[in-house]
């Protein structure tokens, strides 16, 4: 028997007659009943979302209600002009097959709020968008043609709980269906398997309600079958049972207990799975309802305020997660779900908040199967009465008229999901300040469900109510912050439910927060903001669709960019960010060493038979020796694997690589992928000097306007007067595109998301002026002996100097020193280094240092050492909003040149920074959009002694931390050799 979808049943899914009205007040009066008529009304898909589908405009908010600024916020009250009503017609006919049995309508979400009819009569109302609706329709069906109608509020009171900082949009957004039920039914079916204290028995607890009339002689069977590893959903075999039982049915409920000795628990990383099947039968022995239910064992504890999952220590690597598509908004598919728990896994995520709401429960299906500890949240956030600090109508508060309506969203998740292995917390909600009800909800959850904790964050600010939580929960807590916590005697397991804001160029120092994870076992990990970007496709002016933000909908009032904080952009393409998370999350640790490879498990339960070991040594990309090697390691332990690593006597650099490798393939993962990595840099004594080779002496031309440099092959040519770089000038090759961005100091780069929550442009403005029109000083054009002088003093405007010198020689190499005198009072410096404006011609680039994604300062723990290509195109990350991207710390040598290979190089022996993008960093700043920016017409190279971090602890304030920002006040010293490439042939 394979699990399937059950039969008695009918999906309502599909095309629905649909009428799009203002607000209630101008629903077509009657539409519900059977003679009125809906020809000329347009279809609209179900499930999906109203504004999605061209009726009105969807409207992102955070905190402030959506209709604040347009109609008064007042308790209670929902706006009356602007509350857009879907009117929602499906005729349908029910199938033979499920007629004359009790007939259940259910809608499995629906935003905000509905009233629905069946043929012209009236069945009910519902809010509370994420969980179903259930209504019994048996009454209410005839034969024939049926007329189910829907009335859809984008507003109702439901609102007022639900204020998440997410687009705010309505319809039919979740799968609606009629199923049959048996007169005899089990109603509910409530399983806990637990483990004993050994962790090694499973203790099955089963409890059934009924409903209806029990026929003499019927009888409940049931037989727990052993699933073995199943990803994916796998037919069910008699060989596999391994348990079963039957008993009279003679009341409404019924428990059995079960116990099974050396018991395969469930986690995360074996997520063994046994499945439940229980038939009701009558006496004549026919079955008249069977179910089956996914089980798997497992123990979440605290004790000593530590988490504990079967008896180890817990290591959360989570991130919160919208159901969000580009396309769909919240109205994923299965499509979607599935690519996520592939992604999630093979990215070394092991925990998500479902933020903030219970996703669809083919969600929780994936996660026990595929195995992510999940912390399922009530739909509740009231962030809007209570942002402006003026707490007179926080809600839900002491309120008592708000209590069942809070409460009720907590047992409706509940009830729907308990049976889910992978939930290893509930959450009361986000955002919803404290009080009373509250309280009550987390004490509903601890009588209603002992096997799991409770989770909530805002009492943080409201120690009275610190009870509501058994996890001391933060958000957006700097890691000093985090741990002065956990070495204070810490009360309670203590949780990050929010860090790491992935807004745009984002997720610095990620590691500070990881390392703690090592340090106090009370820290038990964290949830990133967020998964995915909202962001939505829409035509742009130029015709072409783009993904849109807040506010781009003429959506008011908005947060505009706000809700674009993914880790995956709302395309699902992967950001750079992926990068360091996935390296920070890795399961295993790899140190290459002279003599072997060290390896650390992090693992808690599975061992590393699934991987093997590969090695190499590079010098600069080259492979000097490679291998691989068998690995056996047990969960959490260290393991040494020999390798003959040393290095050749030749002088250089040498880079150790070692890698975990996929030996089979898995339902999200291919054989042969690399899993995890580590890295080592050794170099033997190196005599290269970035001192000019001395080759022959040079030719220069020193007249009255220009200063050349001549060689066989290139002219480099200086404006006297402005110190300008005019030419660079390799055969037929004109390298400089402007010269007044060329070979020029530069302090600037297009503010990140983080760096505006920083107020960094109105903060270091001084850099950008600087950057634009530094002041050219002094020059000195002179030669000697084998080498052109050139010394350029600029006065940066802001009482700072800054002094660049080129030494070039007869092969057209250039020494540059590029000197900065720190002053006191000076703001931080976004970078400092060089930039140069190439012809779009030059636009490949290879490079050796960190990659192959964008890395900096306080986000390269991901980056492997490596030689890399790109183009200047390729290298502009997809975050919404255009702003600096594409850097590369650790560079040892960067190329630029054009297809037949000729340009420049750039090398130190000092690793560098630099990027290679089409539009310098003010043309990046300049645009909100990508549409906005131009054709690529030119290829801009940045080449910089060092960047500030991009940071990461919130995007309202934060900004890269100490180690990792250019101060004003210190000097500053750039050394940097750059050559003439010439392309294979040896030509230009
Ligand atoms: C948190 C909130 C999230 C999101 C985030 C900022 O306060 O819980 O829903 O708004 O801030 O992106």
């Amino acid at each position: 028997m394979k699990k399937r979808k059950m039969k008695l049943y009918f999906s309502l899914n599909g095309a629905w007659s649909f009428f799009y009205a203002p607000n209630p007040d101008s629903v077509p009066s009657g539409f519900e009943n059977p003679d009125f008529s809906c020809s000329g009304w347009d279809t609209i898909p179900v499930p999906s979302h109203i504004e999605l589908n061209g009726y009105g405009n969807p409207q992102y908010t955070d905190t402030d209600y959506p209709w604040d600024g347009t109609e008064q916020v007042i308790p209670h009250r929902i706006p009356v002009k602007h509350n857009p009503t879907g009117c929602y017609v499906k005729m349908f006919q029910i199938p033979q097959y499920m007629k004359g049995k009790r007939l259940i309508l259910q809608f499995e979400g629906v935003e905000t709020a509905f009233h629905c009819w069946l043929n012209g009569t009236y069945v009910g109302y519902s809010e509370d968008s994420y969980t179903p609706a259930a209504f019994d329709i048996t009454e209410l069906v005839k034969e024939g043609e049926n007329k189910l109608a829907a009335e859809v509020y984008r507003f109702s009171t439901g609102s007022w709980l639900e204020d998440q900082d997410f687009w705010r949009m309505g319809g039919i957004m979740r799968d609606v269906s009629i199923f049959a039920l048996p007169d005899l039914h089990m109603k509910d079916l409530d399983i806990s398997a637990d483990l004993d204290s050994s962790y090694k028995k499973g203790i099955l607890d089963v409890r059934c309600t009924f409903t209806g009339t029990i026929p003499p002689g019927s009888s409940l069977a049931w037989k727990l079958l052993d699933g073995r590893i199943r990803m994916e959903d796998i037919a069910e075999r008699e060989e596999d049972i391994i348990l079963s039982g039957s008993m009279e049915l003679n009341k409404n409920n019924l428990s059995f207990h079960q116990e099974i000795t050396d018991v395969k628990a469930w986690s995360a990383e074996i997520p063994y799975l046994y499945r439940l099947v229980l038939l009701l039968h009558c006496k004549d022995g026919q079955i008249i309802e069977a179910v089956s239910q996914d089980i798997g064992f497992r123990k979440v504890e605290i004790r000593n305020s530590i988490l504990w999952f079967n008896g180890k220590r817990l290591r959360l690597n989570g991130v919160n997660r919208h159901e969000f598509s580009a396309r769909k908004g919240r109205a994923i598919g299965k499509e979607e779900m599935e690519w996520d728990i592939r992604f999630l896994k093979r990215n070394h995520f092991n925990a998500v908040r479902t933020s903030h709401y219970p996703n669809q429960s083919y969600w929780y299906e994936l996660c026990d199967r595929f195995g992510v500890y999940v912390m399922d949240e009530t739909n509740l956030e009231t962030h809007g009465t209570w942002h402006t600090r003026n707490y007179d109508y926080t809600l839900p508060g002491n309120f008592p008229e708000w209590r069942d309506a809070v409460l009720s969203r907590a047992s409706a998740m509940l009830e729907r999901d308990k049976n889910h292995p992978c939930i290893f917390c509930w959450s009361v909600g986000n955002e919803s300040w404290s009080g009373q009800n509250l309280f009550d909800m987390s004490m509903y959850f601890r009588n209603r469900d002992k096997s799991r904790p409770v989770h909530y964050e805002n009492v943080c600010h409201d120690r009275m109510w610190g009870k509501t939580t058994d996890f001391e929960s933060r958000m957006y807590a700097t890691p000093a912050e985090a741990e002065s916590y956990l070495k204070n005697n810490p009360e309670k397991p203590y949780l990050l439910c929010e860090y790491s804001h992935a807004m745009g160029n984002s997720c610095g120092n990620l590691h500070e927060y990881t390392e703690l994870l090592d340090k106090y076992p009370q820290y038990c990990g964290g949830f990133i903001w967020d998964y995915i970007d909202q962001s939505l496709y829409k035509t742009g002016p130029d015709g072409k669709e783009y993904l849109a933000y807040g506010g781009d909908f003429s959506d008011r009032p908005s947060n505009f960019n706000f809700c674009t904080n993914g880790i995956l952009c709302g395309d699902r393409t992967i950001s750079p960010k992926l990068q360091e998370v996935r390296y920070l999350y890795q399961p295993y640790r790899l140190f290459p060493q002279a003599d072997g490879i060290r390896i650390e498990s992090l693992q808690l339960f599975e061992d590393g038979h699934r991987y093997y070991v590969r090695w190499r040594l590079e010098k600069e990309g080259d492979c000097l020796k490679s291998g691989s090697a068998p690995l056996s390691i047990k969960a959490g332990e260290t393991a040494f694997i020999p390798v003959d690593f040393s290095l050749p006597d030749e002088a250089g650099e040498y880079v150790r690589t070692a890698s975990l490798i996929l030996i089979s393939d898995t339902p999200y993962e291919r054989a042969g992928e690399v899993i995890c990595f580590g890295q080592s840099v050794e170099c033997r004594t190196n005599n290269s000097s970035c001192h000019p080779d001395i080759h022959a002496t040079i030719q220069t031309v020193d007249g009255d306007s220009n200063f050349s440099v001549i060689g066989t092959d290139f002219r480099i040519t200086f404006q006297k007067n402005t110190g300008k770089l005019i030419s660079f000038h390799i055969g037929d090759l004109e390298l400089v595109y402007d010269p007044v961005n060329t070979l020029k100091p530069e302090f600037w780069r297009a503010p990140t998301d983080n760096d505006e929550g920083f107020h960094m442009a109105q903060k270091c403005a001084v850099w950008k002026t600087a950057s634009l029109y530094p002041e050219v000083k002094q020059t000195v054009f002179r030669s000697e002996n084998s080498t052109a002088l050139i010394s350029i003093l600029y006065d940066l405007g802001n009482g700072a100097s800054c002094q660049v010198d080129f030494q070039i020689d007869s092969l057209g190499t250039m020494d540059i020193h590029e000197t900065y005198h720190g002053l006191a009072g000076l703001p931080y410096l976004p970078c400092f280094g060089l930039s140069w404006k190439f012809p779009k011609v030059l636009s490949r680039v290879s490079w050796y240092g960190k990659g192959p994604e964008e890395t900096y300062q306080d986000r390269q723990s991901g980056g492997y050492l490596g030689v890399y290509e790109t183009t200047a195109e390729h290298s502009i990350s997809p975050y919404v909003v255009p702003q600096e991207c594409g850097n590369h710390t650790e560079t040892r040598w960067v190329e630029l040149t054009d297809t037949k290979g000729t340009g420049i190089r750039a090398e130190s022996s000092v690793p560098f920074e630099f990027s290679v993008l089409p539009y310098t960093c003010h043309e990046m700043e300049s645009a909100r959009h990508h549409y906005e920016l131009p054709a690529p017409y030119a290829t801009v190279l940045r080449l910089l002694e060092a960047q500030t971090g991009v940071g990461g602890d919130n995007s309202w304030g934060a900004w890269a931390h100490e180690p990792y920002i250019l101060k004003g006040d210190e000097d500053r010293i750039f050394h940097l050799r750059i050559k003439i490439v010439r392309n294979n042939n040896g030509q230009q």
